[in-house]
This record gives structure tokens, C-alpha cells and sequence, in this order.
């Protein structure tokens, strides 16, 4: 039976402890399903379906994940190492079809021929010796593009993306990998959630340029068609660092991009050097705080000075400018135990993993302070909103994933950030991921529309398709896939 609850705490108390080990604990739990290796590619015209799906839902849900968590003898550490693979649910007259296929990067090419892992990758490095360590900062030719984070569209482009400066263009209904990259990165890192210029359609992103003068670099690519070369970027705004942040995404208002600078930072040339995987090269500094800094996107000049206490986020939520302060959004994290939290060996214990908090920062520019609250009791990560709508404005609905007695994801939550008012869906044995947003055309309210999520159901070893109603998380329909799919990060819904 599935729960839907209004309002609802965290079944692991306030939102930001680590969630309480359940029985499962100490046993491989039952979604340790999620993390193991998919290796069947299909195409299946039509997936069996319960449930109604809306007419005016059409087009394509278009996912990647992490599916293949060994090589050879080599075994993946962490959840975000594992080789990419695109998942497509294509909706159109009530129906669902689905295709699934591993992204065929340099990364993976490289690693079915090889029959051994080539490229780094977030915390599993191959074997090679210190001149290729050092190769690798100074040559794209070493680093790698397993895009397995987030998918985004480009003009007429569909791209799967990655940290690294590599995108890897696909086709939308066969999910096969182009040759030619889309667009040129002005840095060595970057991050897998661009934001869209809505004025143009062109994609807002950053960089790290790293060397013995490192910078953050904003920059932005406009749209291009699928047989363009690699477009090159227009760096807008650029801020210089000694030790850059591990950031994973950045927020953006009218007026600025916004950077949240966690004291997880690296010295670049211990990357080249020490031998360690990318992500143990980063230090958790907490003396440092929380630095932000305000890039104009018109003019690219940076304000900083903002400081904050220490945390740790992976995702903004929205930000937004209101009566002279800025607004900013994340699920924030104590530290970056969480990272810790996403080894592959404690996953698969049923080690629960910390839980993220809703929180809001308010910056003003006039004097540089900063103010922060947590908008909810429930934990919540991989978050939405309904983003053609809300992005950039004030908004009230976030959509995402709560963890559940298990230490792992069991919800999908939605949070009512003028209120704190949260619903949740849950079902006995089942594991959802990021739900997506799809508003409904003529829409008038900012959640009148579907979540799309991707659920492993471990009691039947298999995955379904996921759609609620986005007001009340009621459901609306299910379509099951015929195998189980790995958890994986984000997607995006792109109308036919
Ligand atoms: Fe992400």
C-alpha cells in the first residue's frame, strides 16, 4: 500500500542528523539491489502500464545513472564512479515505451576494449604511473567524460554530462553517443547542472580553471545545431582562488550567479600528484565557513565577502532576489560526511547515509551579512521545482527524495517552502529517485502537473516508472520496466 501523509516529520528525526540504522543495518538490506551492475540493454515498445496517464503528457523522459560498478578485476568504490547508462520512458497517448543503453564515452569505450578501467573517476583510479598522474591535469586527452550525473538539451542537442569538461552529445531515441562534443568548457571542472538562460535558451554554467593562478569562471554556450562543431563559450564573469570548492551546482537570480563555496576545497596540484583518487584530494576545512560570492551576469563583476558557518551541499533549490536581500536555497548537509556516506561497501551494508536539510540563506549585499533558517522538518535531496516557472522568482513548492527508516531514499517529498508543509509518498520495499516536475500546459497553479520518478521495487527485483499527482502526490499511474535499474541521479523531461 502506498502512504501519502500530510504534514510529516523525519522518521529520523531533524533533518540534517544521520538517519537512525534500522534492522536492516547490519544485513545487505533490500535496496542494495540499486547498486549493482545492469548489464541488459533493450528497447521495449510498450511497458505494461496501471493507471491512467494524462493525454497531455508527451515526450520523453531521458535519465543517466551510474550502472556498471566493475571492470575487469576493478571494483568501483562510490556510487558516483559507476559507468554511465541513458534510460529513456517515452510517453505519448497514454503509452510508455523505454530503451536503455550504456553511454558509449571515451571512458566506457575505452574500458569494454581495454577490459580494464583507463580513466579515473570520481574515486576509483586505475593503475598508471606518476607521469600519467601528471598527465592528467594538464591533458583532456586523460581526463575522463563518463557523463553518468545529468542530462540536459542545447538547442536541438540532447547532452549527458559530468564533472569533468566533456559532455557527450546522444541521440534522444536511440540513446547512441555522437563523436563530436558540443561545446568547449573554459576549465578543468565543471558541473553537471547548467542552468538555462531564458531569455535565449543558452546554457549558464561554471568552471574551475585550475593551475598556478585557479579561477571560477562563469560562462555561457549558446544554442547550436546537433551537427555544429563544439561551440565555444562566452566566460561572462571570473573569480580567482587559491583552493577551489567542491561544487556541484551553483544557484542563479535575475540578476546573479550565485557560488556557495563549502570549505571542501583541494590544493590543484595535489590533483596531478598524490596519487589519490579525485575526491580524496579534497580537505574539509571548516575554519574557512561558507563563503558566498555574487557574479553580475550582465557585467561579471563578483561581490563577495559573505560568510556563513560551515556546511556542505550538493544541490541549490532555487534563489531569488526580494526587498534587497538575495535568496538562496539548498539542501545542506553538517559536513561532507556525506560524500564518505556514498561508498559503495557502506551503501551496500545498509549504512544509513546523513540527511540533508531544506535550508535558506538570506544574503544582503548592503552590509555582507548572512542569515540562515531550515525551511522544513523532512530531510530532502535530489531537488525540483517547477523551473520554467519559479526559477529565478519567489516560489513555494520543492519537490525531491526523503531518506526512510532504512538509512536510505523511501520517500518522495514535497515541501511547501512558505510553510513548511510537507507531504509524502512511500511504499513498503520501494526506493524512488529524483522526482521530476512536468508542468501540465494550461496549468495555472505552480504545482498542477506530474512527478516522474524512477522506483526500485527490491521485493520484485525489478523498477517501475512512477508518475504522482505533483499537488498531492497522489498517484496517477505506473509502468513497469522488466528489470531493475540502478539508482541514478537526475534526468530531465523533454516535451515531443
Ligand atoms: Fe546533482
Amino acid at each position: 500500500m502506498s502512504q501519502t501523509t500530510l504534514p510529516t516529520t523525519s522518521p529520523n528525526g531533524a533533518a540534517g542528523a544521520t538517519a537512525a540504522a534500522g534492522p536492516a543495518a547490519t544485513a545487505a538490506p533490500t535496496h542494495a539491489l540499486g547498486f549493482s551492475t545492469l548489464e541488459r540493454e533493450l528497447s521495449a515498445d510498450e511497458l505494461q502500464l496501471h493507471g491512467t496517464l494524462p493525454q497531455w503528457l508527451a515526450g520523453s523522459l531521458l535519465r543517466t545513472g551510474p550502472a556498471k560498478f566493475e571492470v575487469g578485476e576493478q571494483r568501483m568504490r562510490h556510487w558516483f564512479d559507476g559507468l554511465a547508462m541513458l534510460h529513456r520512458f517515452t510517453i505519448a497517448d497514454g503509452r510508455v515505451s523505454y530503451g536503455n543503453r550504456f553511454l558509449e564515452s571515451r571512458s566506457y569505450r575505452a574500458a569494454r576494449e581495454r577490459g580494464r578501467m583507463v580513466y579515473g573517476e570520481f574515486a576509483t583510479d586505475p593503475c598508471r604511473s606518476l607521469f600519467r598522474r601528471v598527465q592528467t591535469l594538464f591533458s583532456r586527452g586523460a581526463l575522463p567524460d563518463n557523463a553518468n550525473i545529468n542530462v540536459t538539451k542545447l538547442g536541438e542537442r540532447f547532452i549527458a554530462l559530468t564533472e569533468t569538461p566533456l559532455p557527450v552529445q546522444f541521440d534522444p531515441r536511440t540513446l547512441q553517443a555522437a563523436d563530436v562534443r558540443p561545446y568547449e568548457v573554459p576549465g578543468e571542472l565543471s558541473t553537471a547542472h547548467p542552468h538555462a538562460n531564458m531569455a535565449d535558451g543558452a546554457m549558464l554554467n561554471y568552471a574551475a580553471k585550475l593551475g598556478p593562478r585557479s579561477s571560477y569562471r562563469f560562462f555561457e554556450v549558446p544554442p547550436s545545431a546537433p551537427g555544429a562543431g563544439p561551440t565555444k563559450p562566452r566566460v561572462i564573469g571570473s573569480v580567482p582562488v587559491r583552493e577551489p570548492a567542491y561544487m556541484h551546482s551553483f544557484g542563479l537570480t535575475e540578476r546573479w550567479f550565485v557560488l556557495a563555496e563549502f570549505p571542501f576545497v583541494v590544493n590543484p596540484p595535489a590533483l596531478a600528484l598524490s596519487g589519490r583518487p579525485y575526491i580524496e584530494n579534497y580537505r574539509w576545512k571548516p575554519e574557512r565557513g561558507t563563503r558566498f560570492t555574487l557574479v553580475d551576469r550582465a557585467s561579471g563583476e563578483a561581490v563577495s565577502g559573505f560568510e556563513s558557518d560551515a556546511c556542505f551541499a550538493f544541490h541549490h533549490v532555487n534563489a531569488y532576489e526580494e526587498g534587497g536581500e538575495v535568496i538562496v536555497d539548498m539542501c545542506a548537509y553538517p559536513d561532507a560526511g556525506i560524500v564518505q556516506d556514498l561508498y559503495l561497501e557502506r551503501l551496500r551494508a545498509g549504512k544509513p547515509i546523513t540527511a540533508a536539510a531544506l535550508t535558506r540563506f538570506r544574503l544582503r549585499p548592503a552590509d555582507r551579512s548572512v542569515s540562515r533558517e531550515q525551511l522544513a522538518d523532512s530531510d530532502i535531496e535530489l531537488p525540483r521545482i517547477n523551473y520554467r516557472r519559479s526559477n529565478e522568482r519567489p516560489y513555494r513548492y520543492v519537490w525531491g527524495t526523503g531518506t526512510g527508516p532504512s538509512g536510505w531514499i523511501e520517500r518522495v517529498v514535497k515541501v511547501d517552502v512558505s510553510c513548511a508543509a510537507t507531504l509524502s509518498w512511500s511504499e513498503r520495499d520501494c526506493y524512488p529517485g529524483e522526482p521530476v516536475f512536468v508542468a501540465r500546459p494550461e496549468g495555472e497553479r505552480e504545482d498542477d502537473g506530474v512527478l516522474l520518478s524512477v522506483v526500485l521495487d527490491a521485493a520484485a527485483g525489478s523498477s517501475f516508472l512512477l508518475a504522482l499527482d505533483a499537488s498531492d502526490l497522489s498517484e496517477v499511474a505506473r509502468a513497469e520496466v522488466p528489470h531493475h535499474i540502478p539508482f541514478s541521479f537526475h534526468g530531465q523531461f523533454m516535451r515531443s
